[in-house]
C-alpha cells in the first residue's frame, strides 16, 4: 500500500499553514492502520476486502467555497473546526459485501470513533451516486500530545467508482454542454445497470464460495 501523503500545491500550503502536516498525518496514520488490518485479515485466511485506495487533501479553493457556503469564517482554523472532509481517503472494494466488511473492520479499531455515516448505497442520490461515507476520528501522536483528527472515508465498489469518475467530469463540464440533462439521464441509466451488476456479481461470488 502507498502511504505517501497526497500531493498539494502552494495554494493548499498557504491556506492550511501549520495544519497541513496534521491533515497529512491523519491520512498516513489511517492508511497505515488499514494496511495492518488488511494484511492481518489475509493472514487469517480471509480475502483482502480493499482493491485500491486514493487520498486527497481538500483543495484550498474548494475549502474556501465550502466555508463560504456554510457561512463559516474562511480561515484554516475554521476549516479544521467546522469542515470534516479536509482529509479524505477513498477505499475501492471489489464487491458490495467488501464495503460492509471494511467498514466493520474500521469500526472495530480501538481508539477510532465514527462521527457520522452517510449511506448513499442504501439511499442513492437522485443522480444515481452511490457510495458509503464515514467521518472517522483517528488519533495522531505528536511529541507531547495526542490529537484527534477527522478523515472522510468513502467506500465504493470498483463499479461505483467507475461511475462516479464520469459523473465528476459531468459536474465540471456541465456549463459548457448544450444538453447536460440528456447526459445526466444516460448516466442515471448507467448507475441503475451498475447497481444491478454489483448485486449480481456479489451473488455469483457467494455461489463460488
Ligand atoms: P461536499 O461539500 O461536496 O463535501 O458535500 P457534503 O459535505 O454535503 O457531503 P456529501 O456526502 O454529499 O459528499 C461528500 C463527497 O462525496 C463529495 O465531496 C464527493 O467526493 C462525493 N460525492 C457526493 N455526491 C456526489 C455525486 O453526486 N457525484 C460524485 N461523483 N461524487 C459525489
Ligand atoms: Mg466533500
Amino acid at each position: 500500500m502507498d502511504y505517501s501523503v497526497p500531493e498539494v500545491t502552494s495554494a493548499e500550503r498557504e491556506f492550511y499553514g501549520e495544519n497541513l502536516i496534521l491533515l497529512e498525518g491523519a491520512i498516513s496514520e489511517f492508511l497505515s492502520c488499514m494496511d495492518m488490518i488488511r494484511r492481518y485479515e489475509v493472514q487469517l485466511g480471509n480475502r483482502d476486502p480493499v482493491a485500491s485506495s486514493q487520498t486527497r487533501i481538500k483543495s484550498a479553493e474548494s475549502m474556501r467555497q465550502k466555508l463560504q457556503r456554510l457561512a463559516f469564517p474562511v480561515t484554516a482554523e475554521s476549516a479544521m473546526k467546522n469542515v470534516f472532509d479536509a482529509a479524505g481517503v477513498r477505499l475501492v472494494c471489489p464487491f458490495i459485501q467488501d464495503i460492509d466488511r471494511t467498514a466493520e473492520l474500521i469500526r472495530a479499531i480501538p481508539g477510532v470513533q465514527i462521527q457520522t455515516e452517510k449511506d448513499y448505497i442504501r439511499s442513492p442520490k437522485p443522480n444515481g451516486y452511490r457510495s458509503y461515507h464515514l467521518i472517522v476520528e483517528i488519533p495522531i501522536f505528536l511529541s507531547n500530545e495526542k490529537k484527534y483528527m477527522k478523515v472522510e472515508v468513502q467506500f465504493r465498489t470498483i463499479a461505483m467508482d467507475f461511475w462516479a469518475s464520469l459523473d465528476h467530469k459531468l459536474k465540471y463540464k456541465k456549463d459548457n454542454l448544450k444538453h447536460p440533462e440528456i447526459i445526466a439521464k444516460e448516466l442515471k441509466k448507467c448507475a441503475d445497470t451498475i447497481t444491478a451488476m454489483d448485486y449480481k456479481m456479489q451473488e455469483i461470488r457467494s455461489l463460488l464460495e
